[in-house]
């Protein structure tokens, strides 16, 4: 099975026609080793040469993935790159950063253990959703063994906005994914329509601090109350999970009145990426849970042999520890007050941004970046000679990278473009990209016809 993308026929060719066996060839190995090695020197030549042709981190406005640290993470990163984040025994203070990492993390949800938090570091959001998500599994199955009830047809709610791990982790753990679409402005979850699929089989509620497609947040107070109220009205206990990859590090700092975490009783379990709003290159998130209770203990495991007893509850074995170490230090570093100086420049410049966007004339906002530090808009209904696909292209161009895309079900027909703004993307960045998006916009808006009639008859002139 091709996981990568495959090379062009020609330059396959090209590379199977002259396997080089000495190092005087100049090109890098693309299907089996050379012979010899080409040395590290001109190994880094070609490489970074290569990595050239990739787009610019800074000007990627599609990502929620950190682009900038300050240079003394940097440093710290690569000091600390030969650490693998398993090997606790031997890193013993790796692993103690990572655990003050969890109970500063907990604080900032307002756990009520937050001194000796229940947590750990992951990859990123997508594996701490695998581990919120199966401790969830464990308890309900937990609970219909005890009733003397069938385990075999879990399921999971959500809104169809969620990000694909949440389907991922229907598909890979055999549950019902139960998603709920989105309806004519209605673009996330709600109370209502989250309690309408629930059932004695499902497992819980996920909720999103914010939406990948426009950033909004979920009302996760008002699911909690829903789901309150099914359970008063049926006794039915469904239990909630949010994903707060981007949002766990912004509401905190930025919407601190704002009730999502484990103020709410029915939140077991969140997750937030370090790598995104955490401040940190990519790749570490956390999974952290309301108490101990909230973690079956037969999800954890007690390796030895690295010796000494060590409980690890992840999806990996070996990872690297100087992410960790990196998150550490932008606690360390900022502060709460710096992280509040950072979001709060991040929502301000996201804000002006899409009011600016808004100014331009065929545009209207789907979200203002008022929520998380992103906003998506669309193109007005008069507009029918270009697509938001369109604009995204010839952005592109410039190197800005602002992705086009469709809203899922049952708003396929709701294409929109997204920013998502982070630190780093200065206010003179954004007049910049304004510049271009205006400039853009104004030659789209002079076209005649609809640019893919030009183009057809074009291709057909040739
Ligand atoms: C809401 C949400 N959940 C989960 C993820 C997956 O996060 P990660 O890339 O850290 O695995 C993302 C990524 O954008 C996201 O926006």
């Amino acid at each position: 099975m091709a996981l990568i993308k495959k090379m062009s026929a020609t330059q396959a060719q090209r590379h199977r026609t002259h396997l080089p066996d000495s190092a005087d060839d100049p090109r890098g190995p693309h299907f089996a080793l050379h012979a010899q090695g080409l040395g590290n020197e001109r190994a880094y030549d070609i490489i970074t040469s290569e990595l050239l042709l990739d787009g610019s981190a800074r000007l990627n406005l599609a990502t929620f993935v950190t682009t900038w640290m300050p240079a003394f993470a940097e440093k710290l990163m690569a000091e600390t790159a030969d650490k693998n984040m398993i090997d606790k025994d031997e890193y013993p203070q790796t692993a103690n950063l990572e655990a003050r990492c969890v109970n500063i993390i907990s604080h900032l949800w307002s756990s009520p253990e937050s001194d000796a938090a229940t947590g750990c570091s992951t990859t990123g959001s997508s594996e701490a959703v695998m581990l919120g998500a199966l401790a969830l599994k464990w308890r309900w199955r937990e609970r219909m063994r005890a009733a003397g009830k069938p385990t075999d047809r879990p399921n999971l709610v959500t809104g169809a906005n969620v990000q694909v791990c949440w389907e991922k982790f229907c598909r890979y753990w055999d549950v019902e994914p139960r998603l709920v679409p989105v309806e004519g402005d209605r673009l996330h979850l709600n109370g209502e329509e989250a309690v309408k699929r629930c059932d004695e089989n499902t497992i819980a509620v996920a909720a999103v601090l914010g939406s990948t497609f426009d950033g909004s947040y979920e009302p996760v107070k008002q699911i909690a109350a829903a789901l309150d109220k099914l359970e008063a009205d049926t006794g039915l206990d469904i239990p909630m999970h949010v994903d707060a990859a981007s949002g766990g590090f912004v509401a905190p700092f930025i919407q601190p009145q704002l009730e999502w975490d484990f103020r709410i009783k029915r939140v077991q379990s969140i997750n937030a990426s370090g790598h995104k709003y955490g401040l940190v290159y990519p790749g570490v998130g956390w999974a952290i849970w309301r108490d101990s209770a909230a973690l079956p203990k037969d999800l954890i495991f007690d390796v030895n042999y690295l010796g000494g007893h060590m409980p690890t509850f992840a999806l990996n074995f070996s990872r690297p520890g100087s992410e960790v170490i990196a998150q550490y230090f932008m606690f360390a570093s900022l502060g709460f007050e710096g992280y509040r100086r950072a979001h709060r420049r991040s929502s301000d410049v996201a804000q002006y941004l899409a009011s600016e966007v808004a100014k331009i004339g065929p545009y209207e906002l789907v979200s203002d970046g008022s929520e998380l530090p992103v906003f998506a808009f669309k193109l007005k209904p008069d507009v029918t000679n270009y697509t938001v696909f369109d604009v995204s292209e010839r952005m592109r161009e410039r190197g800005w990278q602002v992705p086009a895309y469709t809203f899922p079900a049952n708003r396929e027909d709701l294409a929109v473009m997204r920013i998502v703004v982070r630190a780093g993307m200065s206010h003179d960045m954004a007049d910049f990209l304004l510049d271009d998006l205006r400039e853009r916009t104004e030659q789209l808006e002079k076209l005649p016809a609809p640019l893919a009639q030009i183009e057809h008859e074009r291709a057909f002139a040739h």
